[in-house]
């Protein structure tokens, strides 16, 4: 079966500064191994992707060693709104990254007052996307009703997210939203499981939720706009050891988890296409990848194994699960990309999609 090449629009790469989780090539080889042939990649590095300088050495790494399309996101900070002055650096970025609720790396506006001027001054044109759970969400919302511009919100985990969104839209309120699929086949019980003994594998932000939270994702599903990974890959050395950072890698199991679910009845591949290639592309302002399909064989059942994977960090929290449907091969801009497990294009061969 032939699908889109798929967009991802939340990833952690981790270059520059944690090559030793991911880097751009290792990075971008697990999203073509997973038919992921876009990605948008988070600015929560080391240092952090700010400003002109920061965007520019994330930018250089990523057009020496990226494999598959991508973008970066900017993060917003506490002194760098100025964006009405430096029109050029949003339009170099995939858009606007505000961390509004504490996570992995620096980047975190506590003071609502600090949200204000990225609000007013981020172009229109350009999205925001907004880590912002429960409550802080909702504040997060009421910023896109006030300023009058579209929000998209990452990874949603809740039944109180989920219903406050579709409250949101309902009104008119210009709000987007994604979820990982770590939230939509995990809850609180998996964790055990996927710890082995370590509970630094179940950390996550958002955290796994309640079985109820999980049930009210599918139902209101017609409510969630995209799927997007948030890869976020750390070491199994670090998720074992003290102060466990939180965070899944998942580009590379994304389609095979929702390939499963087609198999099962719950979800079409309409729902797919729609949340991975046709809403992120409208949503983002992405342009269309000309000679870009995956190939799948949507009956091959196979177990998954982090040995088997190309990301750096050497696990996945769904090690030994059973899934039907694999990533046979994929082309990219005409080119072939990824077949049988092999990547068959060369580190610069990604293009960044907001470059002309
Ligand atoms: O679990 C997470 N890990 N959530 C985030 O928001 C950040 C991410 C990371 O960068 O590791
Ligand atoms: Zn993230």
């Amino acid at each position: 079966m032939r699908l889109p090449g798929l967009i991802d629009p939340h990833v952690h790469f981790r270059e520059p500064g944690q090559t030793h989780k991911e880097d751009w090539n290792t990075g971008t080889s697990a999203a073509l191994a997973g038919g992921v042939t876009m990605v948008l990649a988070m600015p929560n590095t080391k240092p952090p992707i700010f400003d002109a300088a920061t965007l520019d050495l994330a930018l250089g790494a990523a057009k020496e060693k990226a494999r598959c399309d991508y973008a970066q996101f900017l993060g917003a900070g506490p002194g760098n709104a100025e964006w009405g002055q430096r029109e050029a650096l949003p339009l170099r970025a995939a858009g606007l990254k505000m961390y509004l609720d504490s996570t992995f790396g620096e980047l975190r506006l506590n003071d609502m007052s600090l949200w204000m001027p990225h609000f007013e001054r981020f172009p229109k044109g350009r999205p925001i996307v907004l880590h912002s759970e429960s409550r802080t969400m909702a504040a997060g919302i009421l910023f896109a009703a006030l300023y009058d511009r579209p929000v998209h919100i990452a990874h949603i985990s809740l039944k109180e997210e989920v219903l406050l969104i579709k409250a949101a839209k309902e009104k008119g309120i210009k709000v987007t939203c994604e979820v990982s699929p770590h939230h939509l086949f995990l809850t609180e019980d998996d964790i055990p499981a996927i710890s082995h003994g370590h509970p630094g594998r179940g950390e996550v932000r958002p955290r796994l939720a309640t079985k109820e939270d999980v049930e009210a994702l599918w139902a209101n599903l017609n409510v969630i706009d995209c799927f997007a990974t948030d890869h976020a890959p750390h070491t199994l050395t670090e998720k074992d050891g003290e102060n466990p950072p939180p965070g899944f890698p998942g580009v590379e199991t994304l389609l095979p988890l929702l390939l499963t679910a087609v198999d099962d009845g719950r979800l079409t591949m309409d729902d797919i296409v729609l949340r991975s290639v046709t809403n992120p592309r409208k949503i983002f302002a992405l342009p269309e990848q000309p000679e870009t399909w995956v190939e799948v064989d949507e009956n091959a059942q196979y177990e998954i194994k982090a040995s088997e994977m190309h990301s750096r960090c050497g696990w996945t929290p769904f090690e030994g699960w059973q899934v039907k449907g694999r990533v046979r091969r994929v082309v990219l801009r005409g080119r072939e990309a990824f077949k049988d497990g092999n990547i068959l294009v060369e580190p610069g061969y990604g293009r960044n999609v907001r470059e002309k």
